[in-house]
């Protein structure tokens, strides 16, 4: 019955898990959950009453297919500021999330025959995308340098077919920043083989000192003309329920992008508009300011349980809020008469023995490791985290 292109096509795992912490909380089960993308904290109240302004006026209609003038305006605006460089509205647009942002980008740019780079580990829905697109994503091993890019890696798989690459810093699942050096480098090589780049910056906010994001457009200016910039609400502002994510990149793009959502979902919520407005004010840039604080606490309580559990080690992550640590010293043992055959088995046995929710790495291309969010209350972390040790001592 299904059309050919959904064989083999599943839903996010990310999603997944956190449906089954859900169900388990329901059940009255304390759950503790790390499995979530998105901060334990509520959307500011100044966004929440704009929101409501706009329900109370009337703001109910559609709008322009990439959002409201005034909005485009603002979004150029601040991607203006990122970068250096001048965008006009007609170069960005609103989307419903930047998840939205990313598939339209994926779709309008790529065709069946096209190879596209992504650096894995990746965030499971990059390559989906491009293969909803009909193109085929290739994998660039990043495991074993400490998920960073290897330049001569990079170029040694880049082939005629290669049309594009994308890069997602800070990075999810690993937490890594690409540092501006090796961004130059990638930027180099896209212009020298003639490939666009979509460049996922929805962790941009969330960068702890002294780490520092580097935008591939502001690094390398002539860029611009070659590359999607993809930003979010959802992190930094808490905003991920209500789907706002934004994109810039040359007018061709855009205009393609407007025709394609125009079929799709029309506009993004007219009233999630005006709430983004609202976020961008600068009353909310100390509403994202505390949040990276609470994140550097946060980080700083997670990594130092996880580096009293022997045997998991984990890169230190400078960006987004994940460790993303190697478990494959628990693969083949036992607790009581179950093995540790896998990964998954593992994410299973976590919220079955110890209650708590992680996501396999094998939804991120990784099968040694499990996505560990510390965006929840301390203690949270605390407990979950003593769980963990408890279980991983308890293997035989
Ligand atoms: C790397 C990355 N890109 C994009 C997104 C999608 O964000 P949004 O909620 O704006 O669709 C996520 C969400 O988890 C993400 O981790």
């Amino acid at each position: 019955m299904l059309a050919e292109r959904m064989k083999n096509f599943s839903g996010s795992q990310t999603s997944g898990m956190r449906n089954r912490a859900r169900k388990l909380r329901a059940e009255g089960i304390h759950v503790v959950n790390f499995a979530a993308g998105e901060l334990d904290q509520d959307t500011s109240s100044s966004i929440k009453a704009a929101a409501r302004k706009a329900i109370d006026s009337g703001r109910t209609q559609y709008t322009d297919t990439l959002g409201i003038a005034e909005l485009r305006e603002r979004v150029a605006q601040k991607v203006s500021q990122k970068t250096g460089i001048i965008y006009a509205a007609d170069e960005v647009g609103f989307t419903a999330g930047a998840k939205q942002a990313l598939f339209n980008a994926n779709f309008v740019l790529f065709q069946p025959g096209d190879e596209v780079i992504i650096p894995s580990p990746y965030w499971v829905t990059l390559p989906e995308q491009v293969r909803l697109a009909g193109a085929t994503p290739i994998a660039l091993p990043t495991g074993q340098n400490g998920f960073q890019i290897n330049i001569d890696e990079l170029t040694r798989i880049i082939t005629p077919k290669t049309r594009g690459i994308i890069l997602n810093t800070p990075h999810n699942p690993t937490g890594v920043v690409y540092p501006a050096d090796t961004l130059e480098k990638i930027a180099h090589l896209a212009l020298k083989h003639d490939l666009v780049c979509i460049f996922d910056e929805c962790y941009d906010e969330l960068v702890y000192a002294p780490a520092a994001h580097h935008n591939i457009v502001k690094l390398v200016p002539e860029m611009k003309a070659r590359t999607i910039l993809v930003g979010s609400l959802s992190k930094s502002y808490c905003m991920a329920g209500w789907r706002a994510g934004f994109l810039a990149g040359p007018q061709k793009v855009i205009k393609a992008i407007a025709n394609l959502q125009s079929h799709i979902a029309s506009n993004p919520c007219n009233i999630v508009q005006y709430a983004a407005l609202a976020a961008f004010e600068s009353e909310n840039d100390a509403f994202v300011a505390g949040n990276r604080k609470q994140l550097t606490i946060q980080r700083t309580t997670a990594l130092q349980l996880i580096d009293k559990i022997p045997g998991l080690p984990c890169v230190v992550p400078d960006g987004a809020f994940y460790l993303f640590p190697d478990v494959s010293s628990l693969f083949n043992k036992s607790f009581k008469d179950q093995r540790v055959e896998n990964v998954d088995r593992l994410a299973e046995m976590l919220l079955e023995h110890a209650h708590i929710a992680i996501v396999p790495g094998s939804a991120f291309g990784a099968d040694n490791h499990i996505r560990i969010s510390y965006a929840i209350p301390n203690e949270e972390i605390v407990a979950g985290l003593t769980r963990l040790g408890q279980f991983v001592q308890s293997l035989s």
